[in-house]
């Protein structure tokens, strides 16, 4: 394949999604729209990507900032697919390849179809190659208009359209194939002529057609690969197309999904084989999940790190984790940032953990806050157990040694340690160190009158 760089057209406002923010930076499966246009254009390795912004600029740029492949240019005014094209040629001086050209809001284009188009543009030797699709429905796009040999004429907008044009169902997907030297050198011949008064890159197949050199369509085989989100009602269908997608080469991996029309797992998480997921989870930010792993239904998952075996139980919430082989967690059970969990570790129903460390074996199965500690192995954690680690100003640590046992409803005021191998007694607030191998007790001496009630009455 001849080198070949890509435009990726972003500057559009998106006026439907009636939004504060742009429309590319909408995330669809977890990931801005805009992304995966990118990604696309990556693997078939374009180089650079140029992306032409307008509104919000400055967001767009900053969403790839410190990415060496992508130039961002600004389309200050926009004034047509053509003019934002002519806005790229500054960053693409010099190069004299094949120009990819996409638009940031077709999330469901398939890198394998831009190989296909780049491959045949370049095969065929051709000047411009236009991805095409027939629709049932062709409203609104622009329309590829063929001589009776079937060769292709020119494209016409739908605003431009005479009655037997529109009656064309052969449309035009907005992504191309152009060899540079074509595209720069006649981008500014295009005139806004037309309904919209706008600068249409369109029009230059007509002017490429009419200096007698080769301009091709290439047909899509998935019609739905070109879809462009415009609303929030296709958002959520592309949404739905890129989860189903995803779900779907995870279960050829070897992942069991219950029902995977209820499964939210975002782009980029991993998981690993004999995993069964149940419905209703939402699965994102890079989450890397081992294998033979249970997650049952109501899970949301997010930024964790989930070795083999490990068994997560309805309703529970994680997040930036860590668990080790084997873990049990919930049924819900809130895991907040910095939490790691080594290997057999049990938290149940109602526990509260964050920024901890918790040894092998160590369990904390009831109704329990654990921030800001440090906790050894095989520790047993009672129910109602509080780790006070914040006096109003600052978060202190608690430190709880291996084997220790907490007895229910301990509060441990911190910064404080517990030793290890010590007791601590139930209802005890501890609130000096516990050395190894002792007893802590604190309980206001319990007191019974006899016949109290029945004096009362
Ligand atoms: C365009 C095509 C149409 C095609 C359709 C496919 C033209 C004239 N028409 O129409 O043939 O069927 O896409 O979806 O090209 N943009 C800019 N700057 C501008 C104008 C647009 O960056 O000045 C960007 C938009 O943000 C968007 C893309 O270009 O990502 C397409 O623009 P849009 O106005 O949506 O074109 P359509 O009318 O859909
Ligand atoms: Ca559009």
């Amino acid at each position: 394949m001849d080198h070949v760089a890509a435009i990726l057209l972003a500057a559009g406002k998106g006026t439907r999604m009636k939004s504060g923010l742009v429309k590319v930076l909408h995330p669809a499966a977890g990931q801005p729209l805009i992304d995966y246009p990118v990604a696309a254009a990556r693997t078939v390795g374009a180089k650079p990507v140029v992306l032409v912004a307008g509104h919000q600029a400055e967001a767009v740029q900053g969403h790839y900032r410190g990415a060496e492949d992508i130039r961002c240019v600004l389309q200050k005014e926009q004034l047509g697919t053509g003019h934002a094209v002519a806005c790229a040629r500054e960053a693409l001086a010099g190069f004299d390849g094949t120009v990819l050209i996409l638009c940031g809001d077709t999330p469901l284009l398939r890198a394998e179809t831009l190989e296909r188009l780049i491959g045949f543009h370049q095969a065929q030797g051709a000047t411009v190659t236009v991805l095409t699709a027939a629709l049932d429905d062709p409203y609104g796009y622009g329309r590829i208009v063929r001589d009776g040999s079937g060769a292709v004429l020119r494209i016409v907008e739908q605003k431009d359209a005479d009655p037997e044009e529109q009656e064309i169902r052969e449309i035009n997907s907005g992504i191309y194939c152009m060899d540079a030297a074509f595209l720069f050198g006649n981008i500014d011949s295009v005139g806004s002529d037309n309904a919209q008064k706008e600068f249409y890159l369109t029009d230059l197949v007509a002017v490429a057609v009419q200096k007698g050199l080769t301009c091709l369509a290439l047909e899509s085989d998935d019609p739905e690969e070109i879809m462009g989100v415009n609303d929030r009602s296709q958002l959520a269908e592309a949404a739905r197309i890129l989860r189903r997608r995803f779900n779907r080469e995870l279960m050829l991996s070897g992942v069991t999904i219950i029902d995977p029309d209820q499964t939210y797992i975002d782009r980029g998480v991993v998981i690993g084989p004999d995993t069964v997921i149940h419905p209703n989870c939402h699965i994102g930010g890079k989450t890397i999940i081992g294998s033979g792993c249970t997650i049952d239904n109501g899970v949301t998952i997010s930024g964790c790190r989930i070795a083999d075996g490990c068994h997560i139980k309805s309703g529970s919430v994680l997040e930036d984790s860590e668990l080790h082989e084997a873990v049990a967690v919930g049924p819900m059970a809130h895991l907040r940032p910095g939490t790691v969990l080594h290997a057999h570790v049990k938290i149940g129903n109602f526990v509260e953990t964050k920024k901890i460390v918790m040894g092998e074996g160590s369990k904390a199965s009831h109704l329990t806050y654990l921030g800001d500690a440090e906790i050894g192995r095989d520790v047993n954690i009672g129910c109602g157990t509080i780790t006070c680690n914040y006096d109003g100003v600052n978060k202190h640590r608690t430190v709880i040694g291996d084997r220790a046992f907490i007895g229910s409803d301990v509060q441990l005021v911190a910064p404080v340690t517990v030793g290890r191998n010590s007791l601590v007694a139930a209802g005890t607030t501890v609130t000096n160190d516990v050395p190894p191998d002792s007893l802590a007790i604190s309980r206001v001496p319990q007191v019974n009158k006899d016949g109290w009630r029945l004096k009362k009455k």
